[in-house]
């Protein structure tokens, strides 16, 4: 990254300008990552600064601080006689016109305007941190900005620090302006079993104003957003990109202010800070500008995840293929079952057997015994090494399941220390349970033991980790507990790696993934529900991360019942895994999974580090996306028919991010499937055929005809 300072003074004032200032002082900054992005700081004297332009990399020689003096706004009737500034946090004290970016109190609840001021700043390689002052109120505001060449996303965090214990409402990360060539904006909703739902919204005068109250990341709030330029798809055009990396519930707002600018400001969810301090921090906002379309975006939001914010226990272990019984046995846990299934998860080519729910306490069903993490005697009389041996002794590890932060009112712990829930008594249960009080060091202590002797014992290298209820009410401390039990049990177990899962994906963020490896996505197995939700996902989840799951014939959560070969292919294009009961599979369906399986270990070396490109579908039918090596040498297509196709015939699928001028060679490895219905001889069911990246690109490939819920899987490989 540059940053350069530019304390330059400008020459001369421009007409109209307002005669109280007669000198221009201007400093500037700018934010480079070689080439895809670069963005621009500037303050006038020692005011914030605002982000004055975004976007296409500018000549290394351009002259900032006349960007600076460009960027400002005329007047007009009716307007202030200057434009208040869109700063990195917007002060009310300064009549702007819209949100501010800091809300807070004193001690006494008195409350504070804050007016900044310039005090400092540090340069590194990647990094730069400016530092303003409000001496008469007492506070210290600092933006910490970091940029990232390969990935190409910039982190951007605020930090108020204070002379006194003050109150905080309301702290947004820097604050970004959004792009006026913009007619909408993307952000997204959910719900069991249907995590990952797009909204698009047109912009207009007032604001979006999403605020997630519940205490965790939740289905319903992903804490992400897009904002595409007119005439952006998947593919191409420009977008940005935000996410705010936080587990407890954000605020997001996106305001066109009644001037026409627009601001996007991203924080923790309002007053969720229920103490007063003399610190508060954003979490990490991760941002990007992309001018490949949202892929773009999605890209550098993938490699970032996977490649600076999980940590693996051992980088160079492949992605095990799971077996999970959650949905083969539920709670009706029993030896000789379990280790007849882990025969024949094995058989199918599982390496990591998951024990789920019901192993411990007197967990015979959801209403009881959260918290009693001590193995269930009637279920296990010989402790779980009798299970954890047999599936060792197949060649599988071994992982199991804990909801760390929950607590039934029926469990013995609640029963010795009810005061340990969080929330009142007489609070709306969740799956009939409380929310422990995390902020707690005693409740995480305890938890802490519970788990440890667990761990200590037996050589687990796989924590599923659950959180099935909302909270009762927002607050930090609660997240920041959840997040330091986490922390310390993996540095106690560095071996042992966690999914974050939630009733499936209700807690999925970046703040989670730093202390995770895996996210369990969804509740839902129905392949056709997981294939979109998988689509949408990718905008930010790369495959490495992102569990997937083979499961039962007749869906448990949609009650639909689909091909074994639809069902796996769709496990197959992220961390594969299998939940069904094994013993329900006959003999074609268990082949099947066994070569879908064996593919997906042929080829995980290469895919697990692939970009997830999203195809430009003509066909709204085809759900369709290119798992692409970085080189661009390999990828492969899925192309998802999601239902039946409006015409007749399937409209080409054209590929994305290739040579132009290289030739590629493109197999339809499952073209055996084909249905009788698919009378013609489209080339690519006879056998591979060699065609140039722009025949690619610019025609498409033309796809045998198929029934809906099937997977046309196509290997492409550069010549
Ligand atoms: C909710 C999870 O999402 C499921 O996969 C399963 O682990 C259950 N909890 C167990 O209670």
């Amino acid at each position: 990254m540059d940053v350069v300072l530019d304390n330059s003074v400008a020459d001369a004032l421009p007409l109209g300008a307002k005669a109280a200032v007669d000198q221009r002082d201007v400093r500037t900054w700018r934010l480079d990552d070689d080439g895809r992005q670069t963005m621009v700081l500037a303050a006038m004297g020692g005011r914030l600064p605002q982000v004055v332009y975004w976007g296409a990399p500018l000549p290394a020689d351009e002259d900032l601080s006349t960007l600076q003096s460009a960027h400002e706004l005329d007047v007009t009737g009716g307007m202030l006689d200057e434009n208040p500034d869109l700063s990195l946090c917007p002060e009310a004290i300064r009549t702007f016109p819209g949100q501010p970016g800091l809300i807070l109190r004193d001690g006494d609840g008195t409350p504070l305007l804050p007016k900044f001021c310039y005090n400092g700043e540090e340069r590194s390689e990647e990094g730069l941190t400016l530092t303003y002052n409000d001496d008469a109120n007492g506070l210290t505001l600092a933006f910490i900005f970091a940029t990232d060449p390969s990935t190409r996303i910039i982190t951007a965090k605020t930090r108020l620090d204070a002379t006194r214990p003050v109150h905080l409402h309301w702290l947004a990360a820097p604050v970004f302006p959004a792009p006026q060539q913009s007619d909408e904006m993307i952000d997204f909703a959910g719900r069991w079993t249907g995590e990952f739902q797009t909204n698009r919204t047109p912009w207009s005068a007032g604001m979006r104003y999403r605020e997630n109250r519940t205490g965790r990341t939740g289905h319903e709030h992903f804490p992400g957003l897009l904002v595409p330029l007119r005439g952006c798809t998947n593919t191409q055009g420009e977008a940005y990109g935000f996410h705010y990396g936080w587990s407890g519930g954000h605020k997001m707002i996106a305001e066109e202010l009644p001037d026409g600018r627009r601001q996007i400001q991203f924080g923790h969810a309002a007053r969720m800070e229920t103490k007063p301090a003399t610190t508060f921090q954003s979490a990490t906002l991760y941002v990007t500008y992309s001018h490949t379309g949202l892929n773009g975006c999605a890209v550098s939001f993938q490699r970032h995840l996977r490649d600076r914010i999980v940590t693996w226990p051992d980088k160079d272990r492949l992605r095990p293929v799971h077996y999970n019984c959650w949905e083969a046995v539920y709670f009706d846990h029993k030896l000789p079952v379990l280790q007849d299934i882990a025969n024949r998860a094995a058989d199918l080519g599982a390496e990591r057997f998951v024990l789920d729910d019901g192993w411990f306490g007197q967990r015979d069903d959801d209403t009881r015994s959260l918290s009693d993490w001590t193995v269930d005697p009637r279920k296990y009389p010989d402790g779980l090494t009798p299970l954890i041996d047999h599936v060792h002794s197949l060649g599988m590890t071994f992982g199991i399941w804990f909801e760390p932060e929950m607590i039934n009112p029926d469990s013995d712990i609640h029963r010795a220390h009810p005061d340990w829930a969080l929330g009142g008594e007489d609070q709306t249960l969740g799956r009939q349970q409380k929310a422990l009080n995390m902020s707690l060091p005693e409740v995480r202590d305890f938890i802490y033991d519970r788990m440890a002797a667990i761990l200590s014992v037996h050589q687990i290298d796989y924590i599923k980790w659950d959180h099935n209820r909302v909270l009762p009410m927002p607050d930090a401390d609660q997240t920041r507990g959840s997040y330091a039990l986490i922390d310390r049990l993996r540095a106690d177990f560095p071996h042992v790696e966690i999914e974050s899962c939630a009733s499936g994906g209700g807690r999925i963020d970046f703040g989670i993934m730093q202390r995770t490896q895996r996210v369990w996505l969804s509740d839902s197995n129905d392949a056709l529900e997981r294939l979109r939700i998988q689509h949408d996902a990718a905008l930010f989840l790369p495959i490495a991360v992102t569990g997937s799951h083979v499961g039962p014939r007749r869906c448990h959560t949609s009650g639909r019942i689909f091909d074994i070969s639809f069902r796996a292919w769709v496990a197959a294009q992220r961390h594969m895994g299998f939940e069904m009961d094994p013993r329900e599979l006959d003999e074609r369906e268990a082949a099947v999974l066994r070569e879908v399986t064996a593919w997906w270990k042929h080829n995980r070396t290469w895919m697990l580090d692939a970009d997830i490109l999203r195809l430009d579908s003509a066909d709204k039918a085809v759900l369709a996306e290119q798992q692409m090596t970085r080189d661009g040498d390999k990828f492969v297509v899925f192309a998802g028919k999601a239902a039946t196709s409006d015409q007749i015939a399937p409209r080409p699928l054209r590929l994305t991010a290739l040579d132009e001028t290289a030739r590629y060679r493109i197999t339809l490895m499952n073209r055996k499937t084909a249905p009788a219905l698919s009378r013609g001889m489209p080339a690519l069911k006879d056998g591979p055929i060699e065609v140039s990246g722009a025949w690619l690109m610019h025609h498409g490939l033309i796809l045998p005809w198929n029934f809906p819920d099937t997977m046309w899987v196509l290997e492409g490989e550069r010549l």
